[in-house]
């Protein structure tokens, strides 16, 4: 007995199963993102990271992240992945910043938070990001 040539009808039809699931779960994905294309994060650390951000940053940055009278929305589009990295937010708080994008003054550099912390805030506000989407930039 030879070895059959070809996949036998069943396993292509496996084979293609598995390419459509594969791509419907991909189109899925894109579907809960927006058109954000930012992947969803790991529920725990955003947890988290939303009660570091609401000890620290929501009195400027907002509970809902909409921003305050004294600091600007983080679901702004100046906040997106691509021009406010993960790293940004560290050095936002390590070093503080001074106003350039806005006119609510500088930003003090927030004290107490561990590299680790703000890895969860980042993780909190990009899933809120993901989900909420973003608003023009300037407003
Ligand atoms: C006292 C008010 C205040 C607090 C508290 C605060 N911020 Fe800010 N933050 C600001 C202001 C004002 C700006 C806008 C500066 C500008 O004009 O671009 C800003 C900007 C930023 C930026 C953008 C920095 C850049 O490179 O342009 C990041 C990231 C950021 N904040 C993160 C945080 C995080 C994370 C926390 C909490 C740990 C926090 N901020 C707490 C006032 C604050």
């Amino acid at each position: 007995m030879t070895p059959p040539r070809r996949l036998s009808p069943t396993w292509t039809r496996i084979a293609l199963g598995a390419v459509a699931a594969v791509i419907i779960a991909a189109c899925g994905d894109n579907a809960t993102n927006g058109d954000t294309g930012i992947s969803p994060q790991d529920p725990e650390l955003a947890a988290q990271g939303a009660g570091l951000y609401q000890a620290s940053c929501a009195e400027c940055h907002g509970r809902d992240l909409r921003g305050t009278e004294r600091g600007p929305s983080f679901l702004s589009n100046v906040y997106e992945p691509n021009h406010h990295s993960d790293v940004a937010f560290l050095f936002a708080v390590q070093r503080g910043t001074s106003a350039h994008h806005w006119r609510f003054g500088d930003m003090p550099p927030i004290e107490g938070l561990t590299g680790d912390e703000v890895g969860a805030i980042v993780a909190f506000v990009r899933e809120t990001q993901r989900i909420e989407g973003f608003e023009s930039y300037p407003p």
